[in-house]
């Protein structure tokens, strides 16, 4: 729990510093405690290209806070917590992307947000959960390869079938949302109400979940619904996001889908970050000028 102190250190080194922090969906409380936008990875991006700030920290993982910089190369982002990964960007790599083109020359290469810059800056759009079916429809191409999520290409595959959808490389995933089980899902039937899966989760989980959305997506069907009873088959710091938002629902999830890269952040990590401005993200704008096209692209058809 964040204290008073702490809360009101943060309020002053915001104004101060005319900066604004940026929380994804499953960080922890106390980070969403002192957070001026909390979102889903399409929200955060789009909060990161609206806002007047002067300076970003993203609290999230470093894909989120890369994204940020690019698409706001003039603004001086930071990441509490610099070492904040996520495993599912690690299999997908430029060399592995080039490797398909040559081989499916006429296909478009569509990338995951949840990858590196530079695999952005090798693809000719990018997309999040949030809007992959949008992005997919909207190219002309039939064939599209899609990596580094073989879930989501999976999800993708199903929801727009006259593409071809090749998924690279073959094994890439999530390890929080791979864990979930067909037992989880009976678990949850026997107790009533209704399944939300994110589209990382692999198939007889998403077949079985009665909708498949991303985090933000998540709340707006839950806005929506008049359905007091919730299993959320994503990151767990989502369940808990769902309770303080909506009190008077019940909102269940499986307590070993933690993502510890996402649960690094703390409000002291934040305090060190504005007081020191520590944890600045330094790319090179040469090497992501190809990578702000390709997302650029992607908030264009958004
Ligand atoms: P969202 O964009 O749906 O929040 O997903 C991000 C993510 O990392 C899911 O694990
Ligand atoms: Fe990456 Fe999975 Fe963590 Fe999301 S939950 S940041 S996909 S490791």
């Amino acid at each position: 729990m964040i204290s008073d102190d702490d809360i009101q250190i943060i309020h002053h080194l915001k104004i101060e510093l005319h900066a604004k922090i940026l929380a994804h969906n499953y960080q922890i409380p106390e980070v969403h405690a002192v957070a001026d936008i909390i979102g889903d990875s399409l929200e955060l991006a789009l909060a990161a290209r609206t806002t007047d700030a002067e300076i970003l920290v993203v609290c999230g993982v470093s894909f989120m806070a890369e994204t940020a910089k690019i698409l706001n190369p003039e603004k001086r982002v930071f990441i509490p917590v610099p070492d904040a990964g996520c495993p599912l960007a690690e299999y997908l790599t430029p060399d592995i992307i080039a490797k398909y083109q040559q081989k499916y020359p006429e296909a478009a290469v569509v990338v995951y947000v949840n990858s590196s810059s530079a695999c952005k800056a090798a693809t000719d759009i990018v997309c999040t959960s949030g809007n992959a079916l949008r992005i997919i429809r909207s190219l002309p191409h039939t064939t599209i390869i899609f990596g580094p999520d073989t879930n989501l290409a999976g999800y993708v595959r199903e929801q727009v079938p006259d593409k071809e959808i090749i998924a690279i490389p073959a094994n890439g995933h999530c390890y929080v949302h791979q864990q979930f089980t067909s037992d989880d899902i009976r678990t949850a039937r026997e107790m009533g109400g209704m399944i939300l899966a994110h589209p990382e989760c692999p198939e007889h989980i998403r077949h079985n979940a009665d909708i498949v959305a991303s985090t933000g997506k998540m709340i707006q069907i839950i806005t929506e619904t008049d359905e007091p009873v919730w299993h959320i088959f994503t990151e767990e710091g989502m369940a808990k996001r769902l309770q303080a938002l909506f009190p008077n629902k019940k909102f269940y999830s499986n307590k070993n889908a933690i993502c510890r890269d996402m649960h690094k952040t703390t409000a002291s990590d934040i305090i060190r970050s504005l007081q020191n401005l520590q944890g600045e993200i330094i790319l090179d704008e040469e090497s992501t000028r190809s990578a702000r096209r390709a997302l650029e692209r992607m908030l264009k058809a958004s």
